[in-house]
């Protein structure tokens, strides 16, 4: 298989091709990840989360990150691998370009994700200066939890909405490489879909973004408590771990997930 990269991503867009993402958090799944040639795994700070038990990713920290990726990044051979920057871990250029020597130099990430814009964008531009390609997040942004009040939609009213677009702009022109939307109306992310030159990955976002992400333990219906509305339990029907990954990198080619019982 031929390895994907940063160009590629944006080829793929520019031909329509859907591109499927995954979060990854170990070796073995990244081996599984990579047979099932998903596009872009990303080790995510839902690791808090899904792997470590606690009720939000504030805590995670750049030690974790850097455990993970190494262990996720063993795993790979084509599948692109882009680590979270954990909470408070991108509060200055100076801890961001420390935490970029260690994913991308230490551990073998070739992409690193933000959460946020306004001051953000300034991070993001010393980042990319310096050949540490960056993916956004905006949307739900769950560093932000306690500020948003709880995991849910966001840009449903209308000042919201052109925000979220003007963000989007803001970290494209900052040099954001990918953008990750999450939980958004399924008509402002697909407008801020074709605003954009760069691939939007959607989770919760509808299907006509360029891409897809979950949370892999969401797909495979493993994660404990209440499931949200935008994933879908893949394994029960594929009957095993490598045809429930078949099936989700097939639905997303397809555009046949998300559907419209997973969209705000
Ligand atoms: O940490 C994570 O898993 C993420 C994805 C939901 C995009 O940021
Ligand atoms: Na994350």
């Amino acid at each position: 298989r031929k390895a994907v990269t940063i160009p590629a991503l944006r080829a793929m867009k520019t031909r329509g091709e859907k591109i499927a993402m995954l979060t990854c958090y170990d070796a073995s799944f990244a081996a599984q990840i990579e047979a099932a040639d998903v596009d872009v795994a990303l080790v995510g700070d839902s690791l808090g989360m899904v792997v470590q038990g606690r009720n939000s990713t504030l805590p995670v920290t750049l030690d974790d990150m850097a455990y993970h990726t190494r262990l996720v990044a063993r795993g790979l051979s084509a599948t692109l691998l882009v680590a979270d920057l954990p909470y408070m871990s991108y509060r200055d250029t100076a801890h961001a370009r420390d935490a970029a020597a260690r994913l991308l130099g230490e551990c073998g990430a070739a992409m690193l994700k933000l959460e946020g814009a306004g001051w953000v964008c300034e991070i993001i531009a010393d980042l990319v200066a310096r050949e540490a390609p960056v993916c956004a997040h905006l949307g739900l942004t769950p560093q932000a939890v306690h500020r948003l009040g709880g995991y849910r939609v966001q840009g449903r009213e209308a000042d919201a909405a052109e925000c979220l677009c003007n963000d989007a702009l803001a970290v494209q022109a900052a040099g954001a490489e990918l953008l990750v939307l999450e939980a958004v109306p399924a008509a402002l992310a697909a407008r801020i879909s074709q605003a954009l030159q760069i691939p939007v990955i959607g989770i919760g976002a509808g299907v006509e973004c360029d891409g897809q992400v979950l949370v892999l333990y969401d797909m495979l219906g493993i994660t404990p408590g209440k499931r949200p509305k935008f994933s879908k339990d893949f394994l029960t029907d594929a009957g095993s771990v490598a045809n429930a990954l078949k099936a989700y990198v097939a639905a997303v080619r397809a555009a046949e997930f998300p559907g419209a019982e997973h969209v705000y």
